[in-house]
């Protein structure tokens, strides 16, 4: 009995050294001597921007940083940077060393907060401060009200966070500033103090909040800009080493602003200025320079009204569903053009071929809820590898068309919730042995051949019943 009981206390005092542990070095260690939140709501991807000036003010240096966030607002993470910045030199020139964030666990954490690791890349010692700059970016973070609209109404939404930023460390100075997209705020929470000046709302400065201080705010405000979602986008990339890229983007829109209320009525859209201000009725996409055969049609057939234009850095392609969109409205459609191969593809210094291409949406201010790319690499193309600059899920497919025999391999890379930031470059790297370009014309020519001698041999083989 004893012999059982014993481990007990041990394991225990582990437990408690453990969380001791962790709290000294997480939260009573670091001090946040001055901080300063920038809140920009003018668009639907909410972008937050976050200067915290750290001090190490225990007895060993600190390698990490905790980022804070309320359980609900974690789920609308889309991306999150950490840079430290430095200055450096006799003109005093700003540098900026992109950090490792992770999600992290913490077994103590109160109300279910979720916490970000900064990993500093040199460790602050004892007495040290750094300065850091987060930029992190939510989505569907806005949420209409009243729920449904009219087409003349304009479009109002709640935002919701904490005037003071939530921290697990010690907060001596901060101050929170809200841009809204037009000066129409119909309420905010006022604290003391809290100010409102035309599109910016300023909460603080505080002096001295304690770890995990929170005092909710709800914003309420006009936001008439295109809450465009789009539910899943595939793109499919394919490879032809003839010398062209051919994209086909396959979207399901949705308008994700309040519903709309009522009939509507083209009329009153066309004559009047003001109505449907909340609706969207084009789209620009961003496209490579040097796009060509471009496409854009639904289920019905080509949709003529689009417009490109394009110059040596970039094109623009304007589309308009066939007709505008409003709150909870779909629009299913594809967009498809071909590119020059070498401008995206190249061959890495141990002599394997690369596709360089961009990751994303090519539709500007769009949230996608799930994207998947698809790139269809060359038939006869062996080990390929995806590098991407931010996590997604990987695997490979095989895809068959015209001519092709052993199907050609497929890297499909998918990734959630994904906002304009993560349109950045990413390579596929494969392996290909260009003997297989003769495959299809090697396989067309006996084809051909093959016809030619039945012809012949038609044209020799006497059929005819004589005798
Ligand atoms: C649609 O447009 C594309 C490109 O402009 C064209 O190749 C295709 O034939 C058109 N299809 C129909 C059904 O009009
Ligand atoms: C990919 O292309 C971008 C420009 O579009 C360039 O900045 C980057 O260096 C390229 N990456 C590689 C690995 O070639």
């Amino acid at each position: 009995m004893d012999a059982l009981l014993r481990p007990r206390p041990t394991l225990s005092l582990v437990f408690i050294s453990l969380f001791l542990f962790l709290s000294r070095s997480f939260s009573q260690e670091i001090h946040i001597t001055n901080a300063e939140r920038r809140i920009d709501l003018s668009s639907h991807i909410i972008k937050v921007f976050l200067t915290l000036k750290v001090e190490n003010t225990g007895e060993t240096a600190a390698s990490d940083i905790l980022l804070a966030f309320p359980p609900t607002q974690v789920q609308h993470i889309a991306f999150i940077e950490a840079l430290a910045t430095a200055t450096t030199g006799k003109r005093k020139k700003k540098s900026y060393v992109r950090l490792d964030v992770k999600p992290t666990e913490l077994p103590d954490a109160p109300n279910g907060i979720k916490y970000f690791t900064i990993s500093l890349i040199n460790p602050l010692k004892s007495g040290d401060t750094a300065t850091l700059e987060v930029l992190y970016i939510f989505t569907h973070s806005l949420e209409p009200f009243p729920v449904e609209i009219s087409q003349s109404e304009s479009q109002l939404v709640y935002y919701r966070d904490s005037a003071l930023i939530l921290s697990p460390y010690r907060i001596k100075q901060q101050i929170t500033f809200i841009k809204t997209p037009s000066t129409k705020v119909e309420s905010f929470t006022r604290v003391e103090p809290s100010n409102r000046a035309g599109t910016e709302l300023k909460y603080g400065p505080f002096e001295d909040q304690t770890p995990y201080s929170f005092s909710p705010i709800t914003v309420h405000f006009e936001n008439n800009n295109p809450f465009a979602v789009v539910e899943e986008l595939v793109r499919e990339v394919e490879i032809s080493h003839w010398g062209s890229l051919q994209i086909t983007e396959h979207y399901n829109l949705v308008h994700g602003g309040a519903r709309h209320k009522g009939v509507f009525s083209r009329v009153d859209y066309q004559s009047r200025s003001f109505s449907g201000a909340y609706s969207f009725k084009q789209l620009l996409a961003r496209l490579p320079p040097r796009v060509h055969s471009v496409y854009y049609r639904d289920e019905i057939g080509n949709i003529s009204s689009s417009h490109l234009r394009t110059d040596s850095r970039k094109s623009e392609l304007e589309i308009e569903p066939r007709y505008p969109l409003f709150g909870g409205w779909k629009a299913t459609f594809v967009i498809g053009y071909v590119l020059p191969l070498q401008d995206f593809l190249f061959e890495s210094s141990d002599g394997r071929r690369y596709l360089n291409f961009t990751f994303g949406c090519p539709l500007v201010e769009t949230v996608v809820d799930k994207l998947t790319i698809k790139v269809v690499l060359p038939e006869g193309s062996k080990d390929p590898s995806a590098v991407v600059p931010f996590p997604v899920e990987q695997h490979l497919e095989t895809k068959y068309s015209y001519l092709d025999i052993v199907g050609r391999t497929v890297v499909v890379l998918e990734k959630k919730n994904a906002v304009p930031v993560h349109n950045t470059p990413f390579q596929v790297y494969y392996t290909f042995n260009p003997i297989f370009m003769l495959a299809e014309p090697l396989m067309l020519a006996s084809a051909f051949f093959l016809l030619f001698v039945a012809c012949l041999a038609y044209l020799h083989v006497d059929l005819s019943i004589r005798k």
